[in-house]
């Protein structure tokens, strides 16, 4: 083409591609990226993962180095936290000291949605060449050993799914699904502390002080325990199966045992299988008949949160449900859609507890959107999937690579310049 004629749309995409490059650049910490570089200084664990798909468009060795980063904070057992605090800043709480796990690199002690086997297949999708078979048949074990420790310690009920100890091992931080759950947690005794997100960012945006205060606590539990996964997650004081992470999972099996089959590892796929099998047969653990959808449930209440979040549509992505089940949650999904302007809200907006700034109560993000609109094209609801991608694309037009966006006005809300939004764009979004 003549490069006189390359139109208006053109420009504006080529525009948000070098932007989005431009964000991924300059999170880059060298060989591993920050969210944000004013409010989360360090490697978050399914940012990275979502950020190795941005960096596959551009620079496929700096995506593998990205996913390896992340899995050198692995402990031992197989555990990859949440948090790896690479350097110091004390521009974040808490940090290092107030964990204190006594991990090397230093490590936050909780986990988060394991998404990275699913980013992992992706990639090698993109790009088989002998240097990327090599990545991914030494990241193969690893991740596995991941799956493993899910298994061991995060299904109590044996049914496949998975129990969140903490709101922010879910990635959905102050999700209305942990309010309840988290209520009964004992405040009185909590260290003073003093937050550092509402320094960069407005508070209405950010999560309640009291939200906060169960947050700390259950941190402080948790370094009580000398972070013994097996204690936090059968005493702990918070224990709640979240419909996100066990979504998350079952789509990381199956992508696993795609790989395992491909790569011709056995009785890797014989193992994961059984989990794929366990998890099918469970799942309706979670469905809430009164709701009609698939729901966060708190394991130490027994109730289910009856809360319909853009968790709950995760469904798809997970491949699981009847028929029955799926024209229900269908009829959930077309009615937000109907209603609201850009999909899809964090949280159904005819819940009171809605709110179109507060974080994961009411606005948008990029990657759950992304993984959303993938399981809607996968069974066959190809108009929703791509209302959902365009009305991203047109949330980072709008608005610029925000972490999060109001689903009635499509305004920024959170960080700016984020790095798994960015991502988010290259992959998917911005085509
Ligand atoms: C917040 C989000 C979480 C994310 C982190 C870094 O805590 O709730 O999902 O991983 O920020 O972006």
């Amino acid at each position: 083409m003549n490069e006189t004629v390359v139109s208006g749309d053109q420009n504006a995409a080529l525009d948000m591609n070098q932007r989005a490059r431009d964000i991924l650049i300059t999170n880059d910490l060298g060989g591993y990226t920050v969210p944000n570089k004013n409010v989360y200084p360090f490697q978050w664990n399914w940012d990275s993962a979502f950020v190795a798909l941005g960096f596959a468009e551009f620079d496929i060795d700096r995506a593998w180095k990205e996913i390896e980063t992340l899995f050198d904070g692995q402990w031992k057992d197989g555990f990859v936290p949440q948090i790896i605090f690479w350097q110091e800043s004390d521009s974040y709480f808490p940090g290092p000291d107030v964990w204190n796990t006594g991990k090397k690199p230093q490590t936050s002690g909780i986990t988060q949605p394991p998404v990275a086997a699913s980013m992992v297949r992706q990639i090698w999708q993109k790009d088989k060449s002998d240097a990327a078979r090599g990545n991914l048949e030494r990241i193969f074990p690893k991740i596995m050993a991941w799956h493993r420790w899910f298994d061991k310690y995060r299904d109590p009920l044996r049914k496949g799914l998975v129990v969140a100890t903490h709101p922010w091992e879910t990635g959905r931080d102050n999700a209305p699904e942990w309010d309840e759950p988290a209520a009964s947690v004992d405040i009185s005794g909590i260290e003073p502390y003093e937050r550092r997100d509402t320094l960069h960012l407005d508070k209405k945006m950010r999560p309640h002080k009291e939200d906060y205060d169960r947050f700390v606590a259950m941190v402080e539990y948790g370094r009580t325990q000398n972070w013994d996964h097996n204690a936090i997650a059968t005493e702990g004081p918070f224990r709640v199966v979240d419909v996100g992470m066990t979504m998350m999972l079952i789509r990381a099996n199956k992508d696993m045992l795609a790989l395992a089959n491909e790569f011709g590892f056995e009785k890797e796929a014989v193992e994961i299988r059984s989990w794929i099998d366990r998890a099918q047969n469970g799942i309706n653990f979670l469905w809430d008949e009164k709701i009609g959808a698939f729901c966060s449930k708190d394991l130490i209440s027994g109730q289910s949160s009856g809360i319909i979040s853009s968790a709950t549509f995760l469904c798809y992505y997970a491949g699981v449900g009847s028929e029955a089940q799926r024209a229900s949650t269908v009829n959930h999904l077309e009615r937000i859609a109907a209603t609201t302007e850009f999909l899809m809200p964090s949280l159904s907006p005819d819940n009171p507890r809605f709110d179109a700034m507060r974080y994961w109560r009411g606005p948008v993000w990029a990657v759950v959107n992304y993984m959303v609109s993938k399981g809607c094209r996968e069974v066959g609801l190809a108009d929703l999937s791509e209302r959902i991608k365009l009305d991203t694309a047109m949330l980072m037009r709008q608005s610029g690579f925000f972490e999060a966006f109001n689903p009635e006005t499509g305004e920024g809300t959170g960080g700016e310049d984020f790095s798994w939004t960015a991502a988010m764009w290259l992959h998917w979004a911005g085509k």
